[in-house]
């Protein structure tokens, strides 16, 4: 048995069902600015897109431990708390992988995890867990308010949300460093994790600003879907050394409903090299 898959048996056995109570049955408080924060009740039945929550003790579950775990030791090794999810192409899965790393990050909310939803011209994040639109990053950007005042609590999946919100303008042109810099950092001071749920890369400019200005990236590629040819040129778009990994998302076999998978594919320092499929059966 590898070192590699000793580590996830110890890290599986520390997992908990993210929407239940926590080992000592209570939940970690919130940092005081977020206690503040309002909360929306989410229906589960509009969180089955997160395996966490409709599935956690299945294979697509446990990918995302797995995804967690080499989070946690890249970010105990550096500095990693703002990390954009975005994928090619349209509807290759970058929502869900989103929800569902926010959802195993957050660990019942001992973590403070921040989902941002970034994607201006095809914003999904509130209409999939059945939420109301509300004025959220677009607003935010355009009248320079404070973005903690637009976020969310959602329970019972203990992490917190900011809309896009809605804007008249081109999106494209909101996403300058002058306008989203002060607005990561402001939201960096209260949590552990900030995940963008960005617009795709190579139809839009908008993904590539926003890769500039989090700590990495992750790439989502959908089986059957994503073209190698978009995957590379995404890479090359966003430059390899801000390429964390990519998911693959809809493994078949691997889960009948969600399957992911995470390779180290391209390294921080830019080597290139290619991990290799994690869908073991050992
Ligand atoms: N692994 C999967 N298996 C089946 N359907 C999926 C899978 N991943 C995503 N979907 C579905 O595909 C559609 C697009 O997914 P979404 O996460 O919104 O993509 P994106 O954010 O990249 O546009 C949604 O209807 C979603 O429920
Ligand atoms: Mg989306």
């Amino acid at each position: 048995m590898s070192q590699v898959y000793e580590a996830l048996r110890k890290a599986q056995g520390q997992a908990e069902d993210p929407l239940s109570a926590s080992a000592n049955g209570r939940l970690a408080r919130p940092e005081p600015a977020l206690q503040e924060v309002p909360v929306d009740e989410v229906d589960l039945q509009f969180a089955r897109r997160i395996a966490l929550s409709s599935d956690p003790h299945g294979l697509g579950a446990d990918r995302f431990r797995l995804l967690r775990m080499r989070l946690r030791e890249l970010a105990g090794a550096g500095k990693l708390k703002t990390l954009l999810v975005t994928s090619p192409l349209p509807q290759e899965g970058k929502s869900t992988v989103a929800m569902n790393l926010a959802t195993v990050l957050a660990e019942h909310g001992r973590r403070n995890v921040l989902l941002v939803d970034a994607d201006l011209h095809h914003s999904s994040v509130a209409h999939d867990l059945g939420l109301p639109p509300r004025p959220g990053l677009a607003e935010c950007i355009e009248t320079g308010a404070d973005p903690l005042s637009a976020v969310r609590r959602l329970q019972p999946l203990a992490w917190y949300v900011l809309q896009s919100g809605t804007t008249q303008g081109n999106p494209a042109d909101l996403f300058h460093a002058e306008a989203l810099s002060p607005l990561l950092a402001r939201l960096s001071l209260h949590f552990d994790w900030i995940l963008l749920d960005g617009p795709p890369v190579i139809p839009l400019t908008d993904a590539i600003s926003l890769s500039r200005l989090v700590d990495a990236a992750l790439l989502v590629a959908r089986v059957g879907q994503t073209p190698r040819e978009a995957l590379d040129k995404s890479i090359s778009l966003i430059g390899r050394g801000s390429v964390l990994g990519i998911v693959l998302n809809g493994v078949e076999g691997l889960n009948r409903l969600y399957s992911y998978n995470y390779g180290r594919y391209y390294s921080r320092n830019g080597s290139g090299k290619q991990a290799g499929d994690t869908n073991r059966k050992d």
